[in-house]
C-alpha cells in the first residue's frame, strides 16, 4: 500500500499526524518536545567501525533516531572508501530495500562526488554546488518513496560542504502550530507536483503528483517535499500557497531545531530522510569531497 492511499488506513485516522486528531497529536507533540536535543553535538555518538557495531552502540544510535528521526555517527573507519560501511549499517537498521537510481553504483550505493566528465556533470548532486532543503526521492513513484537515507563521509571538502538537517516531525510540528490547515493542504494528494524529465526528446522519469506529508500504513509521518521553485508545482489554491510560503520561512529561519554541521571523514548520518541541504564546496588535491548515499524504501528498525 503507498502512502498518499494511505490516509484512510485506520492506522491514519488514529496516528497524531491526522490533522483531525487533536487529543492524540497534543499528547504525542508534549512528548517530542520534551528534552528535544537543539545542539547538534548531541546528535553524534562516537562508534568503532560501523562494520562491527556493538549492541550498546546500535542501541545508542537507535535510541537518538526514535527521538529526532536522525543521528551522526562517528567512526573509527576515517577515510576508507569500503562501500560495506554504509551498507553494513543499513542492515543493521534492518533497511535492505535499497533504491538503487540509474547513477548509482554496482553496490546500490551513490557515490557523490564531483563529476567532470559524463552525464553527471549535469546534476547538481555530482557539482560542487549547493543543493537546497528537500528530501530524498521527492521525484519517485508514490510506491516508491524514500523512507530512509543513510550518508557517509569517505571525505570532506577542502572547504565548505556544511550540512542543515531538520527533523521533518518538528516542521510538521512548528506548521501545525501555526495552522492546522496547513497541515491539510499539504496532505492532499495533489499538494505537490514534479514534472517529468525530459531527454533527448524522451520522457526519461514521468510527472509525479502527491502529498507533501502523508501517513503510512504504520501511522507515521512521511515528507516528500524540495523547496526548489523552478520544475515544481504546487496545488492552485490559496491555502496551499500560504503553507509552502509557511515552510519556506521555517526552513530559511535561524530555528534553534535545525541543525548545521560539517561532517569528517568516517562519520555519517543515518535518517528517516529527515530535511537537509548542502551547501557549496571547493575540493583540493587532498580533500575531494566523497559522500556514499544509500536510500531505503523502509523506515529504520524500531523507530
Ligand atoms: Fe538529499
Amino acid at each position: 500500500m503507498n502512502t498518499i492511499q494511505s490516509q484512510r488506513h485506520p492506522a491514519a485516522q488514529s496516528s497524531p499526524f491526522h490533522p483531525d486528531n487533536h487529543a492524540d497529536y497534543l499528547a504525542w507533540r508534549e512528548q517530542k518536545l520534551h528534552q528535544y536535543p537543539q545542539d547538534i553535538q548531541d546528535l553524534v555518538v562516537e562508534i568503532g567501525d560501523p562494520r562491527q557495531l556493538t549492541d550498546s552502540e546500535f542501541q545508542h544510535l537507535q535510541r537518538l533516531c526514535r527521538k529526532t528521526n536522525m543521528v551522526i555517527y562517528a567512526g573509527n573507519t576515517c577515510t576508507d572508501p569500503d562501500p560495506n560501511i554504509p551498507l553494513a549499517l543499513g542492515r543493521a537498521f534492518g533497511v535492505e530495500g535499497l533504491n538503487k537510481n540509474w547513477l548509482a553504483d554496482d553496490t546500490g550505493l551513490t557515490s557523490l562526488k564531483v563529476s567532470e566528465a559524463g552525464v553527471r556533470q549535469h546534476y547538481i548532486p555530482y557539482t560542487n554546488r549547493a543543493i537546497n532543503w528537500h528530501t530524498d526521492g521527492y521525484y519517485n513513484r508514490a510506491d516508491e518513496q524514500i523512507h530512509s537515507l543513510l550518508l557517509h563521509v569517505v571525505q570532506r571538502a577542502a572547504s565548505g560542504g556544511e550540512n542543515r538537517l531538520l527533523d521533518h516531525e518538528i516542521a510538521y510540528i512548528l506548521l501545525r502550530d501555526k495552522n492546522p490547515d496547513y497541515i491539510r493542504a499539504l496532505m492532499a494528494p495533489n499538494a505537490l507536483t514534479i514534472p517529468a524529465r525530459i531527454e533527448a526528446g524522451k520522457i526519461a522519469r514521468r510527472e509525479e503528483t502527491g502529498p507533501v506529508f502523508s501517513i503510512t500504513p504504520e501511522g507515521k509521518l512521511h515528507m516528500r517535499y524540495t523547496i526548489r521553485v523552478n520544475n515544481v508545482i504546487c496545488a492552485d489554491d490559496a491555502m496551499t500557497s500560504y503553507a509552502t510560503t509557511a515552510l519556506k520561512d521555517i526552513l530559511h529561519s535561524d530555528s534553534p531545531y535545525i541543525y548545521r554541521g560539517l561532517l569528517q571523514p568516517g562519520m555519517g548520518l543515518i535518517s528517516n530522510n529527515v530535511l537537509h541541504d548542502r551547501a557549496a564546496f571547493t575540493d583540493d588535491e587532498e580533500h575531494q569531497r566523497h559522500y556514499y548515499r544509500a536510500r531505503y524504501f523502509g523506515r529504520l528498525l524500531g523507530t
